[in-house]
C-alpha cells in the first residue's frame, strides 16, 4: 500500500460550539484519488475546512506526510503540500487570469517552481493559456472553475482537495471536470480527495469512497464496491 498522505484521526469539529463532525476517520494514500460524498449539510465541506485548519477543532490529529498538523496554522499547511479549491470557485474577478495564477503561487516552494507550474497549468488548461489576459469575472462558469483549480496547482500541492468543482455547471462541463480530476493524478501526479454530489461519476473516478452523513462517516469502500451498494444506490438514486 502506499504512503499516507492524508490521515484524519477521529475528528470531531465544528465551528465554535457548534459540533459538526463526530469522530470521523478518514485517509488519502499517495496516488489515489478518494471520494467524500454526502448530503447537503453533512459535513463535508466542513471536513475539507478541518484539513485545512480552518475550523474549530475538538480533538482528533490531522496528519500530513505522517506529520502531525493538527496545530499548525492554514497557511504552513499550504507549504506543507496541501491546498484547497473551496466551494462556488472564488477566483477573484476583478484580476486578470495571469493575476489569479500569480495569486495561488503565495509559498516560497511555488514561487520557485512558478515557471514549470504555469507550463503545466497552461498545458492542462489550453483555454486559460488564450485567456491570459483576461478580467476573470469575464470567463463562462465552466472557464472560472478551471481557473480555481489552475490556481490552487500554482501553490504546487502533493494533495488537492476539491470542494463541488462541478456545481452549477453544465452537464457537459460536469463530464470535462471529472476528465480533468483524472488527468490531474495521471499527468500530473496528484493525490486527491473529491467532494463531490454526482455520486455516481466520483464513484467511477475515485479509488475509495466515504460517505458522510450528519457529520459521521457511515459507509467506506472500494469506489468499483461502493458503486453496487444497496444502500448507496436507495440513498442516493444511482441507477
Ligand atoms: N461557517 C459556519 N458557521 C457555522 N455553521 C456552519 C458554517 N458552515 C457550515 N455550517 C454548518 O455545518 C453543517 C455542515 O455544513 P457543511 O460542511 O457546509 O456541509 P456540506 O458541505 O456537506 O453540505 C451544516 O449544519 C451547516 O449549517
Ligand atoms: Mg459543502
Amino acid at each position: 500500500m502506499a504512503r499516507e498522505v492524508l490521515v484524519l484521526d477521529k475528528i470531531n469539529a465544528g465551528y465554535g460550539e457548534f459540533h459538526v463532525l463526530f469522530d470521523v476517520n478518514l485517509k488519502v494514500h499517495e496516488g489515489e484519488i478518494v471520494a467524500l460524498v454526502g448530503p447537503n449539510g453533512a459535513g463535508k465541506t466542513t471536513t475539507l475546512r478541518t484539513i485545512m485548519g480552518m475550523t474549530t477543532l475538538y480533538s482528533g490529529k490531522v496528519l500530513l506526510n505522517g506529520k502531525d498538523v493538527t496545530k499548525i496554522p492554514t497557511h504552513k499547511r499550504i507549504e506543507l503540500g496541501i491546498t484547497m479549491v473551496p466551494e462556488g470557485r472564488r477566483i477573484f474577478k476583478t484580476l486578470t487570469v495571469y493575476e489569479n495564477l500569480l495569486a495561488g503561487a503565495l509559498t516560497k516552494k511555488a514561487r520557485q517552481r512558478f515557471q514549470e507550474n504555469l507550463e503545466l497549468v497552461f498545458n492542462f488548461f489550453p483555454k486559460l493559456k488564450e485567456r491570459r489576459n483576461q478580467i476573470a469575472g469575464t470567463l463562462s462558469g465552466g472557464e472560472a472553475q478551471m481557473l480555481a483549480i489552475a490556481r490552487a496547482l500554482m501553490a504546487d500541492p502533493d494533495i488537492l482537495l476539491l470542494d463541488e468543482p462541478s456545481l452549477g455547471l453544465a452537464p457537459k462541463i460536469v463530464i470535462q471536470v471529472f476528465d480533468i480530476v483524472k488527468k490531474l493524478r495521471e499527468e500530473a501526479d496528484k493525490t486527491i480527495l473529491l467532494v463531490e454530489q454526482h455520486v455516481k461519476h466520483s464513484l467511477e473516478v475515485a479509488d475509495r469512497a466515504y460517505v458522510l452523513e450528519q457529520g459521521k462517516i457511515v459507509l467506506e469502500g472500494e469506489a468499483k464496491q461502493l458503486l453496487t451498494d444497496e444502500r448507496l444506490r436507495k440513498a442516493y438514486l444511482i441507477l
